[in-house]
């Protein structure tokens, strides 16, 4: 659009730039900065310092902590004319830095992180190991209190701050850490395995999606509606390219080469690039300028000549299902996108017939994935291919949308994932890269975009507010007869990920139990917000706020302890699940519960007596949940492809393009491939997702990557193995001994060296390329959404302790303990990493997290859990294997988060008898629900 003709020549206005000279890292350096300029920038700009990272530019998130003078601050919040004659140091610089007392403190840290499995993406990494250090070096034995008090304004979405506070104690004084030895080959799985991509983590050297630009890229900005529904026109272009002088492009609709549309399931895609003529959500883009970083940044966005004319937009369920409510999209009636339903048994005759009936209707908000790495990356054209480079969930999925937004093949479209510091689910969808994609496509220049915090917060996808009612009956004996389940999600303006949520939670809406009559009904609704998508657990969290609580009523209705309510309903091989799935082996939710049977019993009767003591204000509570999660997509294809080389020179190339977001799938597969093939973990070099050179594994999500990608890495080295004992002709019992030389094949008696560096090479460069495909085999549901969905279930219950302030309304979280059956645990300082992770999210979720679409839009705002929010964990791992599994393994990335929240909002009731209606119990409604109680003298339930 008028883009060429309009540039100008005209250069930025010169702004003054003063020599500023300092030491970082103990380096004298003198640079050309803006006196006022951010020292973050500062150090990633223009000294490459990229280890110092930026989560919000705001003092919020702490990820850009670095020691000035010894001090550690927020060098977002230090203006480079500060640091003038001063002494910064980054985390690069940690490990040569000594102490006043002439130790090593950072580099210790970085050991003990490492070994503790305490950074996980790694985005919140280098902020924490520098305040550790700042506070190590001013005291040598800090307690527990002292390391939550340090870390404390360093934000951390990921591990739940346990391993990191663990890290830093044993990295004090005591340290005592054992160093890591690598296991022998066929002993990788079990073990605990420090991360195999850690090193790049805690040294600051790893590259994610905002710490890489190409020489002379151009800088990409979206102009986004500030209006939740408005019509638009743009204006004259011209006046604004001459007012902005190195602004070289603008990109709108017209300009997108192929389809204006994407979505990450292609039957429902309805998102476009850019709106046409109307926005639907506030956040949504109607065009992209591009030009010259520093004025494309400093651009005034209410410059931008487009005229706006806000229309009546739709808030809320109620509206959006009204009869004659305007349709936000035309083909879909009663702005309803799609609906799902599993039925099985007879449940209104069911229900007739139980002695005990509980009914309920809870109502949870828009929850922030708040992940510590904004949306970044950058892309260029290469000849009549496009490259991009960015963070990203899913990098196969980016490739066809991209590639359908370009209308090209999507053989010119490589996605080259970058470290990702967090995902959770909303860095499955699309954000930067086709702005990227397009921009790169028209102009042949490198374009970079780097979302800010609130960008991120507004545009991108959310967990989906839900609205449950439910109905659920037993008989005296405590056995559930029936559930009636019905829920509507509030979607948002697009579909995004609305149908996976509205198909997963009829499935499990029942909790892991033997439920004999059963009907849950969800719709996924259009309202004119931001879209709701994939965020850990697809819905399924939500639906265990419900039906967890109710089970607890239900319980409590027929005088069973809650916990032996559970067991005595817990599903097992032999029952049917609510789609008419008998699992056979593989089901260990029994076990999990029974796990926490000693604790609940202790920590009950600790509960009671301490509620008995004149504790003022406080009140004690113990509340228990279930759950499971069916691992993988549902009824639908998710293969994952695994390739692994043998090299000339003994080395595997591993080509795994399953996308690490912090979970450890990097190690995990490799430990898995290891133990298939019978090699030695440290010979493996890891090919890691590019879809130029790895297979499809798939996008991260659903706990999908430990069974699919895990199950095809082992299929995968079992071939290899399988290939190098052809070629020594040795029989299928022999074993591989790795050694300088090659490998050495021992059959019986016999030995058969190879010599690897003499054998031919395949077309692929390798001695041997292996590959395999796995698939895991799922039946379609039908019309009452019976069916097997899943082929592997994971299983967990856990048991929350808490205490109520119930004049302030406050809850602390005393302790959690969280049984899981992993079916294997192939590593267990990164399944505890995860479960650690899922309860400070569903904490999080249970006591403090709710976006209000245009308020808050910040971390300062928008609450999530610091190092003193969160409790010991105590992690209790099962391993009641899964038959299709590799080595029995489960998932866990969504199961660690499911049933926090409903643990602790038992716990709730149990401290103070309430029980809220909408979540999350902020200190306002739990206050008000019990002084709404006190008002009617009872203990009974209260609206909040
Ligand atoms: S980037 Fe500085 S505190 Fe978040
Ligand atoms: S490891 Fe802390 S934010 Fe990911």
């Amino acid at each position: 659009m008028d883009r060429t003709q309009q540039m100008t020549q005209n250069a930025p206005k010169e702004s003054i730039v003063d020599p500023i000279a300092f030491r970082v890292n103990g380096r004298p350096v003198t640079v050309g900065s803006l006196p006022w300029q951010r020292l973050s920038r500062v150090l990633r700009d223009d000294l490459g310092l990229t280890g110092t990272k930026v989560g919000c530019d705001a003092g919020d998130c702490g990820a850009c902590t670095v020691l000035l003078n010894g001090d550690p601050v927020c060098a977002c919040l230090v203006a480079a004319g500060q640091v003038e004659g001063c002494d910064v140091t980054t985390v690069e610089g940690l490990a040569e830095r000594t102490s006043p007392s002439g130790d090593f403190l950072g580099r210790r840290l970085q050991e003990s992180f490492l070994s503790h499995g305490a950074a996980q993406c790694g985005a919140c990494t280098p902020g924490m190991l520098v305040a550790a250090t700042a506070l190590l070096e001013q005291n040598s034995s800090p307690t527990e209190s002292d390391v939550m008090d340090a870390i404390g304004g360093v934000l951390c979405r990921c591990t739940g701050y346990r391993k990191i506070i663990t890290a830093i104690l044993d990295a004090s004084t005591n340290y005592a850490h054992e160093r890591f030895v690598s296991p022998s080959a066929g002993a990788a799985v079990g073990n605990r395995l420090a991360r195999l991509d850690g090193k790049r983590k805690i040294d600051g050297s790893e590259i994610f999606g905002a710490d890489e630009t190409p020489a002379g890229a151009l800088a990409v900005r979206a102009i986004r509606s500030p209006y939740d529904r408005a019509r638009f026109h743009f204006e004259e272009f011209k006046a604004f390219f001459r007012d902005n002088p190195g602004i070289e492009a603008v990109f709108t609709a017209n300009d997108v080469p192929g389809i204006n549309c994407y979505g990450v399931i292609a039957k429902f895609a309805d998102q476009p690039v850019f709106a046409e003529t109307e926005a639907r959500y506030r956040g949504e883009a109607v065009a992209a300028v591009v030009g010259d970083a520093a004025v494309v940044e400093s651009l005034n966005v209410a410059d931008f000549p487009v005229r706006w004319e806000e229309l009546p937009a739709i808030h809320d369920i109620d509206t959006a299902l009204a009869d004659g409510a305007e349709l936000i999209h035309v083909h879909r009636p009663e702005n309803v996108l799609v609906r799902g339903r599993v039925v099985r048994g007879d449940v209104d005759l069911a229900m007739a017939s139980a002695d005990v009936i509980a009914e309920a209707e809870y109502e949870t908000g828009f929850v922030e994935h708040a992940y510590i790495e904004p949306e970044a990356g950058f892309a260029r054209r290469v000849g009549d291919q496009i490259e991009i480079q960015a963070c990203t969930q899913s990098p196969y999925m980016d490739r066809s949308d991209i590639a359908a937004i370009l209308g090209i093949a999507p053989e010119r479209v490589r996605i080259i994932p970058t470290a990702v510091g967090g995902g959770f689910g909303s860095k499955l969808d699309l954000s930067m890269q086709p702005f990227l994609a397009i921009a790169a496509w028209h102009l042949r220049k490198p374009v970079r975009m780097v979302y800010s915090r609130t960008e991120s917060i507004v545009s991108t996808t959310k967990r989906h507010p839900a609205r449950m009612r439910l109905r659920g009956g037993c008989n005296k004996d405590g056995k559930l007869v029936a559930l009636d389940f019905a829920a509507d999600f509030n979607t948002g303006a697009y579909s995004s990920w609305g149908p996976t949520v509205s198909a997963r939670v009829p499935v499990h809406a029942s909790g892991p139990y033997y439920v004999p009559h059963y009907r849950a009904l969800t719709r996924a609704v259009h309202t004119n917000l931001v879209p709701a998508g994939a965020f850990r657990g697809f819905g399924v969290p939500q639906a265990a706020i419900a039906q967890e609580q109710l089970y607890d009523e239900l319980a409590d209705r027929v005088g069973i302890d809650r916990l032996e309510f559970r067991i005595l309903n817990a599903l097992d091989g032999t029952t049917p699940t609510v789609t008419g799935q008998v699992l056979g082996a593989g089901v260990g939710i029994r076990a999990c519960f029974e796990a926490l049977r000693p604790r609940w019993k202790s920590a009950r009767s600790e509960a009671a007596k301490f509620n008995r003591l004149p504790s003022g204000a406080l009140r004690r509570g113990v509340g228990v949940a279930g759950m499971w999660y069916g691992c993988g997509n549902t009824s639908l294809p998710n293969p994952s492809t695994m390739r692994i080389g043998l090299k000339r020179d003994g080395r595997i190339a591993l080509h795994q393009g399953a996308v690490d977001i912090g979970q450890g799938s990097n190690t995990i597969v490799t430990q898995i491939c290891a133990d298939a093939l019978g090699a030695p973990i440290e010979r493996f070099d890891l090919v890691s997702g590019d879809t130029a050179i790895t297979p499809d594994c798939g996008k991260t999500s659903a706990s999908r990557q430990t069974l699919v990608t895990g199950r095809a890495a082992q299929m995968a080295g079992e071939k290899l193995r399988g290939g190098i004992l052809k070629l020594a002709r040795a029989c299928e019992c022999a074993s591989l001994v790795w050694d300088d030389a090659g490998i050495t094949v021992r059959d019986g008696a016999e030995s058969h060296a190879l010599m690897l560096k003499d054998l031919p090479l395949d077309e692929r460069g390798y001695v041997i390329t292996s590959e395999a495909t796995f698939d895991p085999p799922t039946s379609p549901l039908d019309e009452n959404g019976q069916g097997s969905p899943y082929c592997v279930y994971g299983f967990g219950a856990h048991m929350a302790e808490i205490e109520v302030d119930i004049e302030l309304g406050t809850v602390r979280v005393l302790r959690v303990t969280a049984a899981h059956d992993v079916g294997r645990a192939i590593n267990p300082t990164l399944i505890e990493g995860q479960i650690e992770g899922g309860v400070a999210q569903g904490l999080g979720m249970a006591l403090m997290e709710e976006f209000f679409p245009g308020k808050g839009e910040n971390l300062h705002d928008y609450l999530i859990p610091s190092a003193g929010d969160i409790p010991p964990v105590e992690s209790i791992l099962i391993e009641d294997p899964s038959p299709v599994g590799p080595f029995g393994a489960k998932g866990i990335g969504e199961q660690a988060v499911i049933p926090t929240a409903p643990a602790i909002l038992n716990a709730l009731h149990d401290a103070v008898g309430i029980r809220l209606r909408k979540i999350s119990a902020t200190p306002d409604r739990v206050l008000a629900a019990i002084q709404t109680a006190a008002n009617q003298n009872t203990t009974g339930v209260s609206r909040g």
